[in-house]
């Protein structure tokens, strides 16, 4: 299918006006929200933070700047879990369904608000038993099960900071993170269910924890009865501490600093190591409060919302778990693959669970694409009235299937931009108010400001460059754990006075925004992102690899692949390299990094295309992996290099 360049498509007169039923329902129908952030941008959110969060104690300061530093609400005190949970208990709606949970086998569990607040109370009581505390790091390492938001609430409650690992990713990552944040409890399962199999955890718990000295205890769910070995002393099964500490425990809330840290995440860096993104308490749960209200027009007594994402990326995090319960909203949760049994499974549970918002990622929409519009066309999906995009640009062919064969052309499309390090939503249409364009995240949301800057940072009103963000904005991430330099250079040094968030963007005729995708040297694999630095590390920590050289190439499922070029030591197989040896290497780096990171196709070179100065040139392996034509390679030391490289890749088998 041809793609329309970008070029093409400002020229279309493409647009969708919001449908009626929506402008009249809304709770955005005029620009009042606008014109309150334009005239005050921070006491918008002033406002917002005491609508929409219940504090222990009211904040009177909004916020210190002190570049790259910022404090949001600084002297409020608040409790998350509180927020997420007791509020709407107290006010008497204690048996809303919280989560509607549907296990990959089939297997169901309906949790509503009153019994998600006990079973946190008494798993936060077990976790201070195991010896957690206020101010400690607790990792989570989960298949997307009800325990999983169990467990991030339970650590809000006690106020320990979580690091949730993503369970696709492989012991080794998981070490490194565990050390990094000098975790002191694991919580894991035996196994999470995928693709009709048991996908073991434990075992990875083990190979890890082995390593980590700060780690005193794992407690383990049993999701798939493996029968894991238990260490004793070490290993807990969360269902005897929930035995322990049997229904209507309480747990006191600790009452939380606004800049008291919540959560840390780990996201690819362009070096090896992957940065420990710090949010904090007040200021995210403020913005991910009023994005998942506003941006997905939600209704918290009617809609059935469904957020796709593993609580492993930032996504689950702010809209899986922190965003729809502090709203008080109905979430559906699932465990498994969309392929599994078959390729209906989403618009299966859409249709039984009566799913009126539906979020999800451009690389999940382009594998439904694949499988064909006889697998929606099975279900009803009339309870459907808005659908949402994230994690990469979306297509526009994407976009319009999208909105015809799921939203059945009656559904806005939300496509919204944001990152691991803004915490929540910043760029996107608001339903009922915004006319949106295929393809476009349109416009910055009331109180956030983003421009698009040239090279040498001057805004731009139309044309293409970087996007940047002009001021802070409350669910801003507070640096890299561990390395205030390392934050203020990746995100603040690049342009002076501005967020350099790292991707391209162009501005239309109309003023709307266009994201491009990542100008450094992240890939966007999937929706995750992946550096190539960090996939070169662990080639070249293959006994076999001299030299490597990743690259991200436009995929049209996956949005990007990794494409590796790696160069072997001599008598290494350097002579005769083969197929097996290209398998070995990408089990070594699944093994490494995890499955995601593992490169689609390895190109064997004899040597790699650099600058004089040694520097290897990623631009022109990307044009070789995209197959375009070379271009200009006389900074080269050695030219006849990248038309060795261009002949081998002709020839490299891929993997499927
Ligand atoms: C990068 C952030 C935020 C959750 C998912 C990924 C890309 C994200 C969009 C969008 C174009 C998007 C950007 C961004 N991205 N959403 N709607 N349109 N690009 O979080 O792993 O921190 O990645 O994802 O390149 O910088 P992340």
């Amino acid at each position: 299918m041809a793609e329309p360049t970008l070029d093409a498509l400002l020229q279309e007169d493409r647009t969708f006006a919001p449908p009626p039923a929506f402008a009249a329902n809304a709770l955005v129908h005029d620009r009042s929200l606008h014109d309150d952030a334009d005239a005050d941008w921070q006491a918008f959110w002033a406002r917002q933070a005491r609508e929409l969060i219940t504090w222990e104690r009211p904040f009177t300061k909004v916020l210190e700047w002190d570049l790259p530093f910022a404090k949001w609400f600084e002297d409020g005190q608040l409790n998350v879990s509180v927020n997420c949970l007791d509020r709407h208990v107290e006010a008497g709606r204690g048996s809303r369904v919280a989560f509607h949970f549907e296990g990959e086998p089939g297997d169901t569990r309906t949790i509503t608000y009153a019994e998600l607040l006990d079973e946190v109370q008494r798993f936060a009581a077990a976790l201070k038993q195991l010896g957690v505390r206020r101010g400690d790091r607790v990792a989570i390492y989960l298949p997307m099960i009800p325990e999983a938001a169990v467990a991030m609430l339970a650590c809000t409650r006690v106020g320990a900071a979580h690091s949730v690992v993503f369970g696709g990713f492989s012991s080794d990552s998981l070490r490194d993170r565990i050390i990094d944040a000098s975790a002191k409890v694991v919580i894991t399962a035996d196994a999470g269910w995928r693709r009709g199999a048991a996908s073991l955890l434990k075992p990875n718990v083990d190979a890890a924890v082995a390593e980590c000295p700060t780690i005193s205890h794992v407690v383990v769910v049993n999701r798939c009865n493996t029968a894991p070995v238990m260490q004793a002393g070490r290993d807990v099964w969360y269902h005897d501490l929930l035995a322990q500490h049997p229904k209507g425990t309480t747990c006191a809330p600790e009452a939380m600093n606004a800049e008291d840290l919540l959560f840390v995440l780990y996201t690819s860096g362009t070096t090896g190591k992957p940065k420990g993104i710090m949010h904090t308490t007040g200021g995210y749960l403020t913005q991910v409060a009023f994005t998942h209200r506003y941006v997905f027009d939600l209704h918290p007594a009617t809609d059935v919302f469904w957020c796709s994402a593993d609580i492993g990326w930032v996504t689950g995090h702010s809209y899986v778990v922190y965003g729809p319960l502090a709203n008080g909203a109905t979430s559906v949760m699932y465990e498994g693959t969309p392929d599994t049994p078959a390729h209906d499974r989403w618009w299966a549970m859409i249709e039984k669970y009566r799913v009126s918002i539906f979020y999800t990622a451009p690389t999940a929409i382009r594998a439904c694409m694949k499988w064909g519009i006889q697998e929606p066309a099975k279900h009803d999906l009339s309870s459907l009235r808005l659908l949402g995009s994230v994690g990469e640009p979306i297509n526009p062919e994407a976009w319009m299937w999208y909105q015809e064969h799921i939203g059945g052309g009656r559904c806005p499309i939300v496509d919204t931009w944001w990152q691991t390090e803004t915490g929540a939503i910043m760029i996107t249409p608001l339903p009922g108010l915004t006319t949106t364009k295929p393809g476009s995240a349109t416009f910055p949301l009331p109180g956030i400001g983003a421009e698009v800057v040239d090279e040498s940072g001057t805004a731009l009103s139309v044309g293409g460059g970087y996007l940047t963000l002009t001021h802070p904005w409350p669910a801003m991430l507070r640096g890299i754990w561990g390395d205030p330099e390392r934050y203020q250079a990746t995100y603040w040094s690049t342009f002076p006075d501005r967020y350099f968030a790292g991707d391209g963007a162009k501005l239309d005729e109309d003023g709307y925004l266009w994201l491009l995708g990542r100008v450094d040297d992240v890939m966007l694999v999937s929706g995750h992102n992946i550096s190539t630095t960090e996939v070169e590390s662990a080639l070249v920590d293959h006994p076999s690899v001299a030299e490597a050289a990743v690259v991200g190439a436009k995929d049209a499922t996956t949005g990007q692949a990794v494409i590796a070029f790696v160069t072997l030591k001599a008598g290494m197989g350097a002579a005769a390299p083969s197929d097996d040896h290209g398998q070995a290497l990408r089990a070594h780096v699944a093994k490494k990094i995890g499955a995601i990171a593992r490169p689609k196709t390895i190109i064997f070179t004899d040597d790699l295309p650099k600058t004089r100065s040694g520097k290897i040139m990623r631009r022109l392996l990307r044009d070789v992996a995209e197959g375009r034509s070379l271009g200009d390679t006389t900074t080269l030391a050695d030219p006849n290099v990248v038309a060795e490289i261009k002949r081998r890749a002709e020839v490299s088998p891929q993997e499927d």
